[in-house]
Parts: C-alpha cells; sequence; structure tokens
C-alpha cells in the first residue's frame, strides 16, 4: 500500500478567549485521527491557527488597553500551551493574521471578482454615532418585541426565546456605548453564492458530508441561496480589501483561507510540495474537522469560494456534536465551564483523550462528559486492565529472567489473531468510529488478562521446573501489551512513549508483523495513575470562579 498524503485541519479557535473543553473534544478527535494515519505510514500533516480578525477582538483589545496585535499574541501563546498540554501534535499552528494568509484573501478574492462573483449593493444598519462602529446584532440591546423583556440582545430573546430583527426591539441601544442606534447606509460587497446553486447541490450529494450534514445543506441550497455579505466597514481588525479603502475582509472571508497560509507557511518548512496540493484534480487529500454550528461556512461558502478561486476542493468534512457535562450545557455556576487549563491543573490530559475517544462516533451528536462515569471508565479500562497485563507480567521477566521475552513464543495463533484484529480496528479508527474502535481494543485486554489468569504465572513461578513456563506465559503477556499499546497510542501518545521505552522498541501499526521473540525489554514503571476522585472535585470547584 503506498502512503497516502493527506492534510487535516481542525477549526481556528477566535484569539479571544483561552481554550475550553468543548474545543479540546474536537482537537483529541482530529489528533486521534491525524496520528492514526502516521501510526499506518501516511503522510500526514495537521495544521491550525487562530482565528484573529473581527470586531470582538478588536473591543477586547481596545477594553485591555492593548492594541490588537498584542492581544491576539497574548491569546495564541495560551492556546498552544492548551493545546500542547492535551498533546495535539500540530505540524503548524498559525495566525489568520499572517502574510500568507493576507496574500492569499487578496488572491482568492481578486479571482472571485474577476469571474464576477462579486457584486456592490448598499446595506442600511444599525450605527452607534458615539463609537463610530456598525452594530452587528448581539451589539444591540432592547426590550423584546415579543413578551417585553427588557435588556435582551437585538436578535433573540433569553426570556421567550423568540427571534427578530434588530430594527423590530423596542427602546434600542448600543450595547457598546449605551447611545441609541442610527439607522445608516453603507456599501457592502456580496459574495454571489447564488451562482453556485449546482455546483453545491452536487458537492452534498458527493461522499464528502455525513447524511445529517448533507441533509441540512441541501435544505439551505433547496430554498435558495443568498449572496453572502464579505465586508465589514472601518474600523475593524483585519485585512482591508485591495481596490476599497476602509472596507475590511469580514472574519468568516479570511478564517477558512487560514487553512492554506498555515499550509503554506509549514511547507515552506518542511519543502512539502504546498502549490500543487492546492491544484484540482491531484491524488492528496484534505479533511476539516469542525463543529456541527459552522457547517454553512465549511459545507457552502467555502467549497464555492474555491470553485471560483480555482483551488481543489475538500475531500471530506468531519462534523462533530457538542460537549456537554453532567448532562446539561456547560455552566460556570455548576463548575462545568471547564478551560483547557484548569482542567489540566487537576488532571492527566490522556483520562480525558481517552474518555473522548470512548464516546466519539462518526455522527454528530453531542457528546456527554459524565464525571462519575468518566472516573470509572478510565481507572477500569487503562489501569485495570491495559497496563494491568503489562504489571502482572514483567516484575517475573524481571527478576528470573533479566528482562528477556521467551526466544520462541509460546502461543504465536493468540498473538497473530490479536494482530488481525489491527484490520478492524484500524477500520474503525479511519471512519472516525472511536467509540467502537475502543470497545474492540479493550475486549482484546479482556482475552489478554484471561489468558494470565489461567496460566497463573504467579503460581508457576512457586513451583519447581517450571521456569520456562512462566517466561513463556509472562512473554504472551508482554507480546498481547505491545500489540494493544500500538493500537492505544494515536489515543495515547504520552504512555505510548512510555511504553516504547518499557519495551525498547517503536509502536507502530506497521511493525507489526507477528510475535516478538528473543527481545529484551525494561524496568517497568507506573504508565498511568488511577484517577482521584478529588482532583475532579477540586477541577469542578476550581471552574466555578
Ligand atoms: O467558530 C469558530 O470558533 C471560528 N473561529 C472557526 C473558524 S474555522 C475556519 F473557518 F477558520
Ligand atoms: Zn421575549
Amino acid at each position: 500500500m503506498s502512503s497516502r498524503k493527506i492534510l487535516v485541519t481542525s477549526a481556528l479557535p477566535y484569539a479571544n478567549a483561552p481554550l475550553h473543553l468543548g474545543h479540546m473534544l474536537e482537537q483529541v478527535q482530529t489528533d486521534i485521527w491525524v496520528r492514526f494515519q502516521r501510526s499506518r505510514g501516511n503522510h500526514c500533516q495537521y495544521v491550525c491557527a487562530d482565528d484573529a480578525h473581527g470586531t470582538a477582538i478588536m473591543l477586547s483589545a481596545e477594553k485591555q488597553g492593548v492594541t490588537p496585535q498584542a492581544h491576539i499574541g497574548n491569546i495564541k501563546a495560551l492556546h498552544e500551551a492548551d493545546s500542547a498540554g492535551f498533546h495535539i501534535s500540530f505540524d503548524n499552528y498559525h495566525s489568520t493574521h499572517s502574510p500568507e494568509n493576507k496574500a492569499w484573501s487578496e488572491t482568492i478574492f481578486q479571482r472571485l471578482e474577476a469571474n464576477d462573483h462579486i457584486a456592490v449593493r448598499s446595506v442600511v444598519q444599525a450605527y452607534d454615532e458615539v463609537k463610530g462602529l456598525f452594530l452587528a446584532d448581539r451589539f444591540i440591546k432592547g426590550t423584546c418585541p415579543k413578551c417585553k423583556t427588557p435588556d435582551q440582545y437585538g436578535d433573540n430573546c433569553e426570556a421567550c426565546g423568540a427571534t427578530y430583527s434588530p430594527t423590530e426591539v423596542i427602546d434600542p441601544i448600543s450595547a457598546l456605548s449605551g447611545s441609541t442606534p442610527v439607522e445608516k447606509a453603507s456599501d457592502h460587497l456580496f459574495f454571489k453564492l447564488s451562482a453556485f446553486q449546482e455546483l453545491l447541490a452536487d458537492w452534498v450529494s458527493g461522499e464528502q458530508l455525513q447524511t445529517p450534514i448533507a441533509n441540512k445543506l441541501r435544505e439551505w441550497i433547496d430554498a435558495g441561496l443568498q449572496d453572502w455579505d464579505i465586508s465589514r466597514d472601518a474600523p475593524y481588525f483585519g485585512f482591508e480589501i485591495p481596490g476599497y479603502p476602509e472596507k475590511y475582509f469580514y472574519v468568516w472571508l479570511d478564517a477558512p483561507i487560514g487553512y492554506i497560509a498555515s499550509h503554506q507557511n509549514l511547507c515552506a518548512r518542511t519543502g512539502d510540495d504546498f502549490e500543487s496540493f492546492w491544484q484540482p484534480g491531484n491524488d492528496t487529500e484534505l479533511y476539516h474537522f469542525i463543529g456541527k454550528d459552522i457547517i454553512n461556512f465549511h459545507g457552502l461558502f467555502w467549497p464555492a469560494m474555491l470553485a471560483s478561486a480555482g483551488l481543489r476542493q475538500p475531500t471530506a468534512i468531519f462534523a462533530h456534536g457538542f460537549l456537554t457535562v453532567d448532562g446539561t450545557k456547560m455552566s460556570k455556576s455548576r463548575g462545568t465551564f471547564i478551560m483547557a487549563s484548569t482542567y489540566l491543573d487537576h488532571l492527566d490530559a490522556e483520562y480525558l483523550r481517552y474518555y473522548f475517544a470512548a464516546k466519539l462516533s462518526p455522527n454528530v451528536d453531542d457528546m456527554d462528559l459524565n464525571l462519575e462515569d468518566f472516573i470509572q471508565r478510565v481507572n477500569s479500562d487503562l489501569v485495570g486492565k491495559v497496563v494491568n497485563i503489562a504489571s502482572r507480567c514483567s516484575g517475573f521477566l524481571r527478576k528470573r529472567f533479566d528482562n528477556e521475552i521467551s526466544t520462541t513464543c509460546s502461543e504465536p495463533a493468540f498473538i497473530n489473531e490479536l494482530i488481525s484484529a489491527g484490520d478492524s480496528i484500524a477500520a474503525l479508527y479511519e471512519t472516525r468510529d472511536f467509540q467502537r474502535a475502543m470497545r474492540e481494543i479493550i475486549a482484546l485486554a479482556d482475552r489478554a488478562n484471561q489468558y494470565i489468569d489461567e496460566k497463573k504465572p504467579w503460581v508457576l513461578a512457586k513451583e519447581e521446573g517450571r521456569d520456562q513456563d512462566v517466561q513463556d506465559a509472562c512473554s504472551v503477556g508482554i507480546n498481547c501489551f505491545r500489540v494493544l499499546m500500538t493500537y492505544l497510542k494515536p489515543v495515547l501518545p504520552v504512555m505510548g512513549q512510555k511504553s516504547e521505552e518499557f519495551l525498547g522498541l517503536t509502536l507502530n501499526w506497521t511493525d507489526l508483523q507477528g510475535p516478538l521473540e528473543g527481545h529484551k525489554i525494561n524496568k517497568f514503571s507506573p504508565l498511568i495513575q488511577r484517577i482521584d476522585p478529588e482532583a475532579v472535585t477540586a477541577m469542578v470547584e476550581a471552574s466555578k470562579h
């Protein structure tokens, strides 16, 4: 099998707040898939970046009295530390506020314009005369036109759930200055999405999308596609549109282009062929992992922009659901709005990586982090089953056999069966059915433990003349452990690395050719501790402040 050339992305986090566990669900899902591809011998690059533009980021910099550049620099450092803490193996983490992204945004825009896919139209919008800013709906507050509750956002009411247009709000005020907004007209640039009706109808009927996502997109397409407003007026933190002074690219225009920019920045370092990757009709693969809330951008605008710009299409888009904690939306008061760094202050990242893997499927259902189940599952599966295999066998090998695995495997059929199970486990990883992959792996761990229970090396060790049997049984146990940790390493990279040191070899899928024989291992040291429930309680407490 020849090596596939794959580029993978996670959604670009906004550069206005540190990451929370919802972000980590996406990055962990992506990272597991990427590490799996690498273990299979594929050339798989994983890029991401901070999504650095927009009014919200401009305003929060202003509030802190720093430049937007300084603000996004600070946040990027926090994001990178959070991701590193969860062992996310980005090949590159860039920023949309980068020279590559500016150049690509301009180039793509100019191609859209040359293809007559850009229109200019006047738009009337609420304007804050005190701040000198056009107001997005969320920056307008007022009384709900339906239930009359005061202090509601310009587009929806938290009291009665109504949605409406900001012009319907009673006594509207600007959330930024408290002044009454006025209506003001200004020219906006539109991307003519309506010109891609046919292309997008084709795209959603292909293999690239999960069924509920394709259905949702088809609904929008069938309803008739609206042109997309891609410009914002100054002042705005972003890139000025070439040929349109004081007009800036809307943050969502240059955000996905950030995938290209980050990839270019990476290739400049590695020497990989960037140009040809983005040409249509080559055999490279491009996958975007995203949350289901941003499928309109990735499933409609992005393929249309790429098509107009003469660039390749994504091979597939992999959407996931939202994260809930203990059955409900993450909440600050309950202590379940958990920041990535708060988690890391209290718990090992690999616990959560495993728990996410044990619950992730290819569908777009929401995923619940149930804290009780989390403790139970990790302690039982990882500590009680997987690590247990190595800890039960390594002591005898060290004390009695100088850490040597038997020169001839006593159960080659059993070990080869575990190796053969790798095909179906790999197929589950490939289709992002991590939940079932983990179930199959843990079922194999059960069989390994059962084997050791039957052989009882601790009993044999006390019997005269059974040395070879003790060594053989423990060697089979270590062989099982090697195969299982190879399958688990995409999920548990640190435990995988410690296992490599213990086993004195590397754990790649491609290296599993048969049982280990006559191999010398190293001293076993604990690979992972049990979760202490008190650490979980402390994390929840810390998340309340
Ligand atoms: O929804 C978000 O958090 C966006 N910052 C995601 C952007 S993904 C891509 F298009 F850049
Ligand atoms: Zn209301």
